[in-house]
């Protein structure tokens, strides 16, 4: 954890943004996956460990906008916890850990909640996102399940927003140590990436780094020779010459803050001709999204940077034609690279991600699109000093997009629909860092990954 007072005051600064009533915070309890005793690991909902820190279940908050307290409500362990799970420090014990004094059993969590409720206090509550929760939130507010997510309070919603994408500088280094942990998960999984090799024994191995050097993978490996299919969890192909191999992991730490880095490499280290042609137009949109993030730039605008560059490239390679600009701006693009160039990073992989992905992604001034492909775009609004955006453009040859767009003739003033063709079987190519947004610029976080061709083949070979 960090020190208590980096708790007390990112509570204080959230009562500063809210008037009235309690903010209820309920922390995640442990989820059986095939019988109740057997459990998945556990993982504390973010903004709980945001504003509390504790990494327990069955813990809630309470910050009382009216008098300035807050509480936790969780249980001191008893004998038989003991037996089974070793002495663990005292409820007063650990809430002093987070900055609060006052603490009180589990079970007076509802009679709190009940007293509140019958004095007509507003309640602040975010929209739950697992099925206990929703339970454990519907029985004590007596709203019905399904109702909770449209009865959750977008002022605190948009409280959170504000404090939580903006990182400061001990965040940036807990997430800068989880992009080491991927140098070593990255650089190691490309080492292994030659021919026979099966997947799963390079994404296997790529997840006992994150589990020996921190916490566990931050989202499941995506890891295949079939990096066409954008989230490709299957990993029993086996590796062959002519591949390219799509490797997207990170992993988080003991505080929940987490990596998400693409690298991708040809399968026995040296890139053919068709290979280097279309990573360098990934890379190019990558380098190029890069060096354009600033304070004040709409993300969309370097999306469609991004967006360019690849038509750009393309175009020279002659898979695409005409006007690359226009091609960008009618979508020519999105048949290659169908997904938002980046979404924000933090103590969740998709940072805030389930407050909702509009009010943290956009706002009055820059909406989101319904276009194929800038549908996709998670984020679009203006930068701040202090975000963390991941920068991940792609190109993909996905067969059955291929065939749908080339029977309508879709745009086919910007695509050679039979150069694309002969493009079917290659696969896909991403490039992801993850990038702060500074006073002036941006930063690349964490140690340099092999990326350019030279430092890959050097690399692998
Ligand atoms: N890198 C995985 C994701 O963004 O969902």
């Amino acid at each position: 954890m960090f020190p208590a007072t980096v708790y007390s005051d990112r509570r204080k600064k959230l009562r500063d943004e809210i008037s009235g009533g309690l903010i209820l915070f309920l922390g995640n309890q442990e989820v059986p996956f095939n019988y109740p005793a057997n459990t998945y690991s556990f993982r504390q909902d973010s903004n709980f460990s945001y504003f509390f820190g504790l990494d327990h279940p069955d813990f809630a908050g309470i910050i009382d906008l009216d008098t300035s307290e807050d509480f936790i409500f969780g249980n001191d362990v008893d004998i038989d916890d003991i037996i089974w799970m070793g002495v663990q420090p005292g409820i007063g014990e650990q809430a002093a850990r987070a900055g609060v004094s006052l603490t009180a059993p589990l079970d007076k969590l509802a009679e709190t909640v009940k007293d509140a409720l019958a004095g007509g206090r507003k309640i602040h509550f975010v929209p739950p996102y697992r099925g206990e929760t929703i339970l454990w939130l519907s029985d004590l507010l007596g709203i019905p399940h399904l109702e909770l997510k449209a009865s959750a309070s977008e002022t605190l919603i948009k409280a959170i927003i504000k404090l939580r994408m903006k990182k400061d500088a001990i965040e940036v280094a807990e997430i800068e140590k989880m992009v080491d942990v991927a140098w070593k998960m990255h650089t190691t999984g490309m080492k292994m990436a030659m021919p026979g090799v099966v997947e799963r024994e390079i994404a296997g191995t790529i997840e006992g780094i994150a589990l020996s050097n921190c916490g566990p993978v931050s989202f499941p490996v995506i890891l295949s020779i079939n990096g066409q299919t954008l989230h490709n969890h299957y990993h029993g192909n086996t590796l062959a010459e002519g591949r390219m191999l799509v490797i997207d992991a990170g992993c988080e730490n003991d505080l929940h803050y987490s990596s998400d880095i693409t690298r991708t490499v040809p399968v026995g280290g040296k890139f053919n001709a068709r290979q280097k042609g279309i990573y360098e137009v990934v890379l190019n949109a990558n380098l190029a999204a890069t060096k354009a993030v600033k304070p004040g730039v709409p993300f969309r605008e370097i999306h469609m940077l991004a967006a360019t560059e690849i038509a750009k490239g393309l175009t020279n390679l002659g898979i695409m034609k005409g006007d690359p600009a226009e091609a960008a701006l009618k979508g020519a693009h999105t048949l290659f690279f169908p997904h938002g160039l980046g979404h924000p990073l933090g103590l969740d992989v998709h940072d805030l991600e389930g407050l909702g992905e509009n009010l943290i992604g956009y706002d009055d001034e820059v909406q989101r699109s319904k276009e194929f492909g800038l549908a996709f775009l998670r984020f679009g609004r203006k930068l701040q000093e202090g975000f963390v955006m991941t920068i991940e453009p792609g190109i993909y040859f996905i067969p059955e997009l291929i065939d749908i767009w080339k029977a309508e003739n879709k745009l086919a003033e910007f695509i050679n629909y039979d150069i694309v063709d002969t493009y079917r079987d290659f696969g896909g190519i991403r490039i992801e860092d993850d990038v702060l947004v500074t006073a002036d610029g941006y930063r690349v976080l964490g140690k340099p990954i092999p990326k350019t061709v030279e430092e890959i083949e050097a690399l692998m070979c």
